[in-house]
């Protein structure tokens, strides 16, 4: 484990003491700045897919900080299906933004520099895929 692994790990276990399951909260912004996703969750009320998703991208990410391959082609084959269910391709790209954004408000004045770093590092590892 290296500093940016350790540090990622550390804002989710940062949010998860503050916060528990945050799906809720990563949803309400997605859906307040993206509203027209909101109807494709209609087959999901008791937010199962939903917080399924969350942990997969976590999960990717989390892998992405260790220098795995995968992540990079899991993003690109989700992004392909996510086109075919109605997510276009630039408002998929919202969602890591919307979970980086969510995690720092809920982490607060305990989230790091570190943490920080490791987010948008992460995350423009995600971009370039
Ligand atoms: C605004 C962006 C996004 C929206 C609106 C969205 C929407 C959805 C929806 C509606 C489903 C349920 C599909 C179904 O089973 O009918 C889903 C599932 C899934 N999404 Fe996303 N998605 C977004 C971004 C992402 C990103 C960035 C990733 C990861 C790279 C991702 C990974 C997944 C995975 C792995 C599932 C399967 C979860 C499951 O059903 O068990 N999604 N997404």
């Amino acid at each position: 484990m290296d500093q940016l692994t350790d540090a990622l790990a550390a804002s989710l276990d940062l949010v998860a003491g503050r916060c528990g399951d945050p799906t809720a909260l990563v949803y309400d912004r997605l859906f307040a700045r993206q509203p027209g996703m909101r109807d494709l969750f209609v087959n999901d009320p008791a937010g199962a897919a939903q917080g399924h998703m969350l942990q997969m991208v976590l999960e990717t990410l989390t892998n992405m900080a260790d220098g795995a391959a995968w992540p990079a082609n899991m993003i690109r084959a989700e992004r392909i299906n996510h086109d075919q269910i109605g997510v276009p391709f630039d408002v998929f790209a919202t969602f890591f933004d919307v979970v980086h954004e969510t995690f720092r408000d809920a982490g607060g004045e305990a989230w790091t520099a570190e943490m920080e770093t490791a987010w948008t590092t992460v995350l423009a590892r995600a971009a370039e895929a």
